[in-house]
């Protein structure tokens, strides 16, 4: 079984857990993508009517091509479940997440919804975050001085490594849909995520970091053997799949 299979069966698997009326967040990636169209056939279908509210730009425009009744967070600001992928996930239900540059509006819109399910390919799963350089959303101004102190507070957090701007095929700063850039922080395994996070949220340039701490709800890891279940929450989840 490929990964785009895995990636298929965990999205099929989550779009069980979306019923009609709901108020719905639409992650960001190629997982994600594959959820969108998936509910865009269920919404084509007729009979099934969802509104929902993109993590992105890419996002917004696939949904609205499959004709999906979109909102906004304004307008929309409480959303009954999200459903998004990662770049990396524990056991713990801790993620990275950013690879496409989407960590922000995905980290507001995911706090804004009563349930975040995440969707995987067993890939993604890791014993201890960190092999994927962590994305951390910075704002433009004054880049090289955020970056010096988030090497510097990152280090006594106990994690040094490469900080590398994120740049486009260009060579020129990739630029989030927020108007800020990427920094990509390799530091290797992360000991101690909770503690980093602190960390990263002291420096002034820093916006957001990729990490998803004690959000998700629910992972749903497709693998050549079958989809495993991961739950974080006393929520009756695995009863509805
Ligand atoms: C987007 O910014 C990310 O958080 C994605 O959710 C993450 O990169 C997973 O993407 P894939 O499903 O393409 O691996």
């Amino acid at each position: 079984m490929s990964t785009e299979d895995c990636k298929r069966q965990a999205a099929a698997q989550a779009l069980e857990l979306v019923t009609s009326g709901m108020r719905l967040g639409l992650g960001t990636g190629s997982t994600a993508a594959i959820f969108v169209d998936l509910l865009g056939e269920k919404v084509k279908a007729g009979g099934f009517d969802v509104v929902c509210v993109p993590t992105s730009e890419a996002t917004r425009r696939q949904a609205e091509a499959l004709g999906i009744r979109l909102s906004t967070l304004d307008e929309t600001p409480y959303l009954d479940m999200t459903v998004d992928g990662a770049d990396e996930m524990d056991e713990a239900l801790r993620l990275i997440k950013g690879g496409g540059g989407a960590l922000l509006r995905e980290k507001i819109v995911a706090a804004a919804s009563a349930r975040l399910v995440i969707i995987a390919d067993s890939s993604k799963l890791v014993d201890t975050l960190g092999r994927f350089p962590l994305p951390v959303e910075v704002v433009p101004f004054g880049v090289t001085a955020t970056r010096n102190l988030v090497i510097s507070l990152a280090s006594d957090a106990g994690c040094l490594g490469e900080i590398a701007l994120r740049v486009t095929k260009e060579g020129t700063p990739f630029v989030t849909d927020n108007g800020n850039f990427i920094l990509d922080c390799a530091f290797g395994e992360i000991p101690d995520p909770e503690t980093l996070d602190d960390a990263l949220k002291l420096v002034p340039g820093v916006v957001e970091s990729g990490l998803f701490l004690g959000l998700a709800d629910l992972g749903i890891v497709g693998a050549p053997e079958g989809v495993t279940v991961i739950s974080n929450a006393e929520l009756d989840f695995e009863e509805e799949l």
